[in-house]
């Protein structure tokens, strides 16, 4: 079961060990820890409040909450994309707060992420969103190749191989994030309401493919709204209300 912690260590502490090795090593078994995490944007938002969350290695977590609760913004201080304004994140063993540069995409390249607004290169063909990161990893053509094909058909997209997002429905495209996300089969998936705009049906296949992956040992965190779906899959559960964490 994930864990609401409390931290076994001060913050001190675990800055010091920080900024002498970037590394921690206090948890091995944990994929996942915010510990005492507050983040506050620039015009004063106060998006989460003294967070506290412990998701370990090969669990499924869902977290929900109410809009404007605090979920993406969790999500996005464990890929880096937004610094918090007190306390560590910890992503494999790394202080995602001391990272920069090649460390960085080197732990993202062990990320996989859906985005809520998708974000995908609309110059690009479905198959080209799906397969960039993988070229820009190193992969070779014919392990690519190797890759597209099942994950479009998992996600029932192998017929839109070759249109570009303008040509794809809402739905299509979140399903082309989700499979941009998995096709490097990343042992952490973070997942950002990828059922948002799936009808129910490819809702439950979207949430077969992500058990799936959990099958086969990645960690995975959803953010979802949908209570239906979060009781059909019974998973662990941690709601987030006005930036404060309880488990459900
Ligand atoms: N870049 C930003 N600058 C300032 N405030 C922000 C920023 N991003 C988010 N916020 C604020 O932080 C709070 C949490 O936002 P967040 O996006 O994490 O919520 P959420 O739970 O994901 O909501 P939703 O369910 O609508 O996606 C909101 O009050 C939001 O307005
Ligand atoms: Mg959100």
């Amino acid at each position: 079961m994930p864990a609401l912690t409390t931290p076994g260590r001060t913050n001190q502490s675990v800055h010091q060990e920080n900024s002498e090795t970037q590394q921690y090593t206090g948890s091995n078994s944990a994929k996942v820890q915010l510990l005492s995490v507050t983040k506050t944007y620039t015009n004063g938002c106060h998006a989460l409040l003294d967070v506290n969350l412990e998701v370990k290695k090969g669990e499924f977590l869902f977290i929900t909450g109410p809009s404007g609760s605090g979920k993406s913004t969790l999500l996005k201080l464990l890929y880096g994309q937004e610094l918090p304004t007190q306390g560590q994140v910890i992503v494999d063993e790394c202080n995602v707060v001391g990272l920069r540069g090649d460390r960085l995409s080197s732990l993202r390249r062990r990320i996989g992420i859906v985005f809520q607004d998708y974000k995908l290169i609309p110059q690009r063909t479905v198959a080209e969103n799906v397969t960039f990161v993988l070229q820009a990893q190193g992969y070779t053509r014919k392990e690519i190749q190797r890759r597209l094909e099942p994950t479009l058909k998992l996600v029932g997209l192998l017929t839109k191989a070759d249109c570009f997002p303008d040509q794809l429905s809402g739905g299509e495209q979140q399903r082309v994030s989700i499979a941009r996300a998995i096709v490097g089969t990343p042992p952490l998936l973070l997942a950002d309401e990828p059922t948002g705009n799936l009808d129910p049906d490819n809702s439950w296949q979207v949430m077969q493919i992500l058990q799936k992956l959990n099958s086969f040992g990645a960690t995975v965190i959803i953010t979802t709204h949908d209570e239906q779906l979060v009781r059909r899959c019974n998973h662990p559960v941690v709601q987030v209300r006005n930036g404060r964490l309880s488990r459900k």
